[in-house]
């Protein structure tokens, strides 16, 4: 299991003490929240803070893109830095187009599922993805709960991935905390975001260290 916390719920003002402290705490790449105030209701950050993450800490960056048309902006996030990218399927045009251009550009690609969107609509992608994303919150804010029907739908997912003989794997984003990330790991998922379960206690590395050692 990959621990990725969430910078959107860091303390930005601390950045870099923030994500050393929460890689000694054991995670295992940092996740960065990306909205554009139209796919999500939310603007968050950008490249410069992909570019600024690698100057402050040895983590992986994990670029999450809650963007219109983000096949627009996917070498921006490459050319700063990230080492995998999830792209939304409600917000891409050419998904398969996407996907080969990451993969073409030596980095981890995923695609991200809305809690409303079925695994249906995976059917095609799947072969081609390194990871899926399943979001158990609906995107654009930290600090919401869990939608309980994510832990069936990352069950579903992980049956057909290996029914199927696939390499994808399957990261979950959205409301984990202490008391449910052994049941989402349970369910199938190899990475997980934390964003206020890392963050908001003040100490993220102990919270890092929590939420591993609550998942075994
Ligand atoms: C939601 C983001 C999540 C969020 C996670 O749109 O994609 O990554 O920051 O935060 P928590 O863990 O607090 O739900
Ligand atoms: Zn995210």
């Amino acid at each position: 299991m990959i621990l990725a916390p969430s910078v959107l719920a860091a303390d930005l003002g601390h950045l870099a003490e923030q994500v050393q402290a929460a890689a000694r705490g054991g995670a295992g790449m940092v996740h960065l929240d990306v909205m554009d105030g139209r796919f999500v209701p939310n603007i968050s950050l950008g490249p410069v803070v992909v570019e600024a993450l690698r100057r402050c800490c040895s983590l992986p960056v994990d670029a999450h893109l809650m963007v219109e048309r983000a096949e627009d902006f996917l070498d921006a996030f490459v050319d700063a830095g990230a080492s995998s990218l999830s792209v939304h399927v409600e917000a891409v045009h050419h998904l398969q187009r996407a996907i080969a251009h990451l993969r073409g550009r030596g980095v981890r690609a995923g695609v991200a599922l809305d809690p409303s969107t079925p695994i249906g609509a995976l059917e095609e992608i799947l072969p081609e993805v390194d990871f899926v994303l399943v979001m158990s919150v609906n995107p654009g804010f930290a600090g919401q709960s869990f939608l309980p029907g994510a832990l069936e739908k990352i069950r579903r997912l992980k049956r057909a991935i290996d029914e199927r003989g696939m390499s994808a794997t399957i990261q979950v984003d959205g409301g984990v905390h202490l008391g449910n990330i052994r049941s989402v790991v349970q369910a199938g998922a190899e990475a997980i975001v934390a964003g206020h379960a890392a963050f908001a206690n003040g100490d993220p590395e102990a919270a890092c260290r929590a939420l591993i050692e609550a998942a075994r």
